[in-house]
């Protein structure tokens, strides 16, 4: 089977951070995110893969090429100004004659496909939406299913008085490929507010798979923060990447310790990439990533956050549930604290109040 993953988004909810790089590229504990679910197509035998990008291309293929690197097969579709999400799908399944499965490029879950394959099989269904609960649905597509798993009703972004069920679309799908004639070529076109519901209103066979498990959806920077501590605290089936563990710490390869640290505790973890430095007497708590060649200065503390690749974070600096872009620089004793986002590059000058 082959797959197709949108890309094309402007993640403009996680700005600024995907100024620089489109939010499927952002390193999520040192690694594109992109990488994982590539691993996830791997472990089911799909190699063979759809790029639908729009914003940023040329950072796709200068990271993946065409893949081989990775064991998989990738092939890029662009599109000049972006057309949705089922503008992309129906670009890119051109050729293809069997059913094929999308995700979008913003999701980490641990989705069983063979399983999901299977129930879209069982079902004859024309189209499989897998499914998640979430405690808000109205960030999401809300899907209402029938005892049989068919879906009843999808209902994109739902306001508070909409909400029925908790069960959300997880961005992910099967198709059979007839179902592309519904989507006129070339325009852009949402399968959330405009295939969905038109497949229901055709009474076409569309079937509900509820997906147990971790799922987030990475898009904001709550939740880009979040993804880091949940595999740094082990709540996904994802490792961290590592070439030396010590008590609290997974540390890359060539990384300098100062000295009389002070390691998270309690099964918190930092993970500090390579070519980093700690200096003496720096505290970590909580769930720390610090991305390749960061600097942290003596007697800084950080705690539940994200410094990416780069960036100086200054002597005795506090950070506190923050994301800190690459190559920002910290000035010493500033405090950064939570939903803080800087973007990368930025300078802050010692002594600030964030
Ligand atoms: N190629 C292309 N072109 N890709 C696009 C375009 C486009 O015009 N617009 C969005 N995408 C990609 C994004 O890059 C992202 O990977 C994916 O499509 C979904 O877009 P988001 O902007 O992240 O949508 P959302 O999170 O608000 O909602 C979607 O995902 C939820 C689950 O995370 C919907 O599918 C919801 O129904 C769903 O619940
Ligand atoms: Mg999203």
């Amino acid at each position: 089977m082959k797959a197709v993953i949108l890309i094309g988004g402007k993640g403009t909810r996680l700005r600024p951070l995907t100024c620089d790089a489109p939010k499927p590229l952002l390193p999520v504990v040192n690694r594109p995110f992109l990488e994982y679910q590539f691993e996830i197509l791997r472990r089911h035998g799909i190699r063979e893969v759809r790029l639908c990008t729009s914003y940023r291309p040329a950072d796709f293929k200068n990271a993946f090429g065409n893949g081989r690197r990775l064991g998989m097969k990738l092939s890029y579709i662009h599109e000049k100004e972006p057309l949705g999400t089922g503008g992309a799908v129906r670009n890119a399944s051109e050729g293809l004659n069997d059913t094929f499965l999308v995700l979008n490029g913003d999701v980490l879950n641990t989705l069983d496909i063979t399983s999901f394959l299977k129930f879209h099989r069982k079902n004859r269904a024309e189209a499989s939406l897998a499914l998640t609960r979430v405690k808000d649905p109205t960030l999401y597509g809300l899907v209402e299913t029938a005892e049989d798993g068919r879906v009843k009703r999808f209902l994109e972004k739902p306001s508070w008085d909409e909400i029925v069920t908790n069960t959300i679309n997880a961005g992910a799908y099967l198709f059979e490929p007839g179902v592309m004639k519904l989507i006129p070529p070339g325009v852009p076109h949402s399968l959330e507010r405009s295939l969905f519901p038109q497949l229901l209103q055709g009474r076409s066979r569309m079937y509900g798979y509820v997906t147990p498990g971790y799922w987030i959806d990475i898009g904001t920077v709550e939740k880009y923060l979040q993804v880091h501590l949940d595999i740094l605290g082990g709540a996904t089936p994802f490792p961290v990447p590592a070439s030396k563990l010590r008590p609290g710490l997974a540390l890359g390869r060539k990384v300098k310790l100062g000295k009389n640290l002070t390691p998270a505790a309690d099964g918190g973890k930092a993970a500090l990439g390579d070519g980093g430095t700690v200096g003496d007497f720096a505290r970590f708590s909580g769930r720390v990533c610090v991305g390749p060649n960061g600097r942290i200065g003596k007697g800084a503390s950080l705690e539940d956050c994200v410094v990416l690749a780069g960036a100086r974070i200054g002597d005795g600096a506090q950070l506190k549930r923050c994301v800190v872009g690459p190559d920002c620089v910290i000035g010493a004793n500033s405090i950064v604290s939570e939903g803080s986002a800087l973007a990368g590059g930025s300078e802050v000058r010692p002594f600030s109040l964030l």
